[in-house]
């Protein structure tokens, strides 16, 4: 397994914290929803309205068995398993996030449909070669150097004539630098992210078609301003957030999300891609 420096993805405890957050809600363990959950497992810009969305957008349906790239938490496997009725298997490279993934599938009955995995994007080579009936990476591109790998991996595991669904944040110039900390990197030696012009050089390289990109930067952009006032407004932080999962640093992220939307630093796409027949 190659070495991972992102430490804002091993932050111990995840669930503890979420368990006293839910306390907080009035909820619990053994009585929770999807969306409660939905609050701190759905790790990327617009939260569970972009993961509907994207559930819209991928091709498939129930029986089918999906692959979602970078699961995290394992909330948009969950939300995918339960609105289509498919088989979920997730892979994430970090360890806390599948373990407290597979705990709260536990929780809302989900074991037998989702399924978490730790392995690293770059090599699936655990999944046979035309095994998956589709696939989704969301919010994980922009922490993978090794892109042509990402998605030839992505490409073999899939069946021919199946989709796969891209939801990142993309550069708006190569020659922007951006503010960090980010959500996904303290740094930019942990943030690889590229131009829309380059992640479909990537794909079509990959050998995928492409058929669909949609530009949804404004919605990102109102999105954080809404989540901002919103922090604002309220007296202490949010019981169940992405603050459990980021910790103190996230004080610091909220301004440079900001920042890089407004400035044009940063796009939010959704490219949707087949595997020719
Ligand atoms: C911003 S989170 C998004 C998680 C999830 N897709 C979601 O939207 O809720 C990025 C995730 O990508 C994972 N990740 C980053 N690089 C990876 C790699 N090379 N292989 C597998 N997972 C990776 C991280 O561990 C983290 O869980």
């Amino acid at each position: 397994m190659p070495s991972f420096e992102n430490e804002y993805y091993e932050l111990k405890g995840l669930l503890g914290r979420i368990e006293n957050g839910l306390e907080k809600i009035g909820a619990s363990r053994d009585q929770v929803s999807l969306g409660q959950l939905a609050q701190v497992d759905e790790f990327h810009f617009r939260g569970l309205a972009a993961t509907k969305e994207l559930i819209g957008q991928l091709k498939v349906g129930t029986g089918d068995h999906v692959l979602d790239a970078g699961s995290g938490l394992g909330g948009p496997a969950r939300q995918l398993a339960v609105a289509n009725g498919c088989r979920v298997t997730g892979v994430d490279l970090s360890t806390e996030y599948c373990a407290t993934g597979r705990a709260l599938n536990k929780w809302v009955g989900l074991q037998d449909l989702v399924r978490l995995d730790h392995g690293d994007v770059t090599d699936l080579s655990r999944y046979e070669d035309n095994s998956f009936d589709g696939a989704w990476t969301i919010h994980v591109g922009m922490n993978v150097e090794n892109k042509a790998k990402f998605y030839a991996e992505i490409f073999r595991v899939l069946k021919p004539g199946t989709s796969f669904l891209i939801y990142d944040v993309v550069a708006k110039s190569a020659q922007l630098p951006l503010y960090f900390p980010m959500p996904w990197a303290r740094n930019e030696s942990s943030s690889f992210v590229v131009t829309i012009e380059n992640l479909r050089e990537e794909l079509t390289g990959a050998g995928f078609d492409l058929a669909d990109t949609s530009d949804l930067t404004a919605q990102g952009t109102a999105f954080i301003e809404q989540f901002i006032e919103q922090l604002q407004q309220a007296d202490t932080p949010p019981p169940l957030g992405l603050n459990l999962v980021l910790g103190p640093i996230m004080k610091e992220i909220v301004p440079n999300m900001k920042r890089n939307f407004a400035e044009g630093r940063i796009g939010l796409i959704s490219l949707l891609c087949i595997k020719p027949a």
